[in-house]
């Protein structure tokens, strides 16, 4: 029978289903192991991982959509969200949400702000948002969908915290919400929280801080004794917070919360429609069906683990950064940028192009983050350390070391000067699909005509050129590939496999 690519006539046989699916996982990266050090968090305690997957399985078909239905997912969520306002030293008053993830959390907070502008200052038709240009790229993505615009604000580039003068300047009869992160991705590092709330109070203004990967760990952080600057619902002007528990909480993911100060900020995040055909739409987040897997696990992974349980995984998490740091202190090429105040550690380099060391570790099975360069802070390597990091520490400098010796010796050449001028000089709203074809091409990830592109094992070349690449280009460019990768094909070797 042809195989039109649909879904089979007769369905495979399940043994056969799952080899197929874990084939397909070859080129993945490692979940768990420690050996990825971004995108997965791994606690070094397997234990969790059961107990949350079991409540995750458990719960996964109860709709979140109508908690009058499903009453168990609405008290889930009040104790998980009980939870998360007394790790952020909220009152009574704090009120919140669950949701899918940091980036969900994050629009709606900048939705909720949005729709209280609307209500409080109707003749305001642009809003504008202040934010340090560390803020994470989910605020650029609320504005976009919001229509409010992002007014990002350089940074000290010595400590990479939010300039608070420079965000005062910043802010006009426009502005509606201020941003601030605790910690920001990049640098690992706390805004000056207390400085900004004293700005959002003068300006009356709402204060947004994104909690989503600092805000649950550095409780514990503080507890052990290190210095964290106050960044919670303590601080007078915090008026939201995000928080995700899919990275430090580690609970499998789709799992974070957004809270506010109090439930009269909150009701703008709500949204109703009673005026179609349909049941009553009454929902707090984005989704409107979601399932109730990632909440009960999440409740499950905080209840099994306990205050004390993460206390301890904090404990080795912090050693893990503090080895990291000396060892990067010891080498010649690497210096961390900063003082990272949490467990994110961020390097750059004098010395070797710090993309050809990513891909060098790669070959070693690890995989570190690059990130490029941006508004002063140069191109570098990222770190996530977790509680399964610190057994790895010595092997992973080593690595890290010859890594720098072989990128030393056989540099990928950087983006020559004409190269860069080219860039510049190009306009992105000008191009069609030819000139895309052609810069994908000259990165390294061009396809023939019709065919997908394949992204390639070594990526310094294509960081390179994005990192000289004006933003919006490279952003362009981001887009064409997606829009080239993401094609229909047929189930691979399927019918070889269809069941009798
Ligand atoms: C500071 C910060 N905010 C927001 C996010 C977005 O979170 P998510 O990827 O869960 O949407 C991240 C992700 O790393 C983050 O580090």
């Amino acid at each position: 029978m042809d195989d039109d690519g649909g879904i089979p006539s007769s369905g495979m046989e399940e043994d056969a289903l799952f080899a197929r699916l874990d084939s397909y996982r070859g080129n993945d990266l490692d979940t768990k192991g420690g050996r990825t050090w971004a995108y997965v968090y791994d606690p070094g305690r397997a234990d969790i991982d059961r107990v949350a997957k079991r409540a995750l399985v458990e719960f996964y078909d109860e709709n979140a959509l109508d908690p009058t239905v499903f009453p168990s997912l609405l008290r889930i969520e009040n104790e998980v969200v009980g939870m998360a306002r007394a790790h952020l030293r909220g009152d009574d008053d704090v009120v919140g949400n669950f949701t899918t993830g940091g980036t969900e959390s994050i629009m709606m907070a900048v939705k909720a702000a949005r729709d209280r502008a609307r209500e409080l200052r109707p003749d305001l038709d642009h809003p504008t948002m202040v934010l340090p240009v560390t803020a994470h790229a989910a605020f650029h993505k609320a504005a976009h969908y919001f229509d409010v615009e992002a007014v990002s604000v350089p940074v000290d580039t010595a400590t990479w915290k939010a300039d608070v003068e420079a965000m005062a300047a910043a802010c006009d009869d426009r502005t509606i919400l201020l941003v601030g992160s605790a910690v920001s991705y990049a640098h690992g590092v706390v805004d000056p929280i207390p400085e900004l709330g004293r700005l959002a109070l003068e300006r009356d203004l709402l204060f947004h801080v994104d909690g989503c990967i600092g805000g649950f760990i550095l409780p514990y952080v503080r507890r052990l004794g290190r210095e964290v600057t106050d960044f919670d619902f303590s601080v007078p002007g915090v008026t939201s917070m995000s928080m995700d528990f899919h990275k430090y909480a580690y609970t499998p993911k789709s799992a974070s919360v957004v809270l506010y100060r109090d439930a009269s900020l909150r009701r703008y995040q709500l949204y109703a429609k009673a005026a179609w055909t349909g049941y009553t739409v009454i929902n707090t987040t984005f989704q409107s069906t979601k399932s109730g897997g990632a909440l009960a696990a999440t409740w499950a992974a905080l209840n099994y683990v306990g205050d004390q349980g993460y206390l301890e995984i904090t404990e080795r998490t912090m050693a893990a950064v503090d080895a990291i740091r000396a060892g990067v202190d010891r080498m010649d090429d690497l210096d961390v940028m900063g003082h990272p105040e949490s467990n994110l550690v961020a390097m750059t380099s004098d010395t070797v192009n710090v993309f050809d060391v990513v891909d060098e570790m790669r070959t070693e099975r690890w995989y570190v983050q690059p990130q490029l360069g941006f508004a002063g802070s140069r191109e570098n390597i990222h770190l996530s350390v977790g509680g399964a990091s610190l057994q790895l520490v010595p092997e992973l400098l080593a690595d890290l070391a010859s890594a720098c010796d072989t990128a030393r010796n056989a540099p990928t050449p950087p983006a020559d000067e004409e190269m860069v001028a080219l860039l510049h000089s190009i306009d992105p709203a000008t191009l069609g699909p030819d000139e895309f074809d052609l810069l994908l091409a000259g990165a390294g990830i061009g396809a023939e005509p019709g065919a997908a592109p394949e992204v390639p094992d070594r990526t310094a070349g294509i960081n390179a050129i994005l990192n000289v690449c004006p933003p919006e280009l490279a952003e362009r460019v981001l887009i064409e590939f997606f829009n080239r990768i993401y094609v229909p094909e047929p189930t691979s070797g399927r019918t070889d496999e269809v069941a009798s």
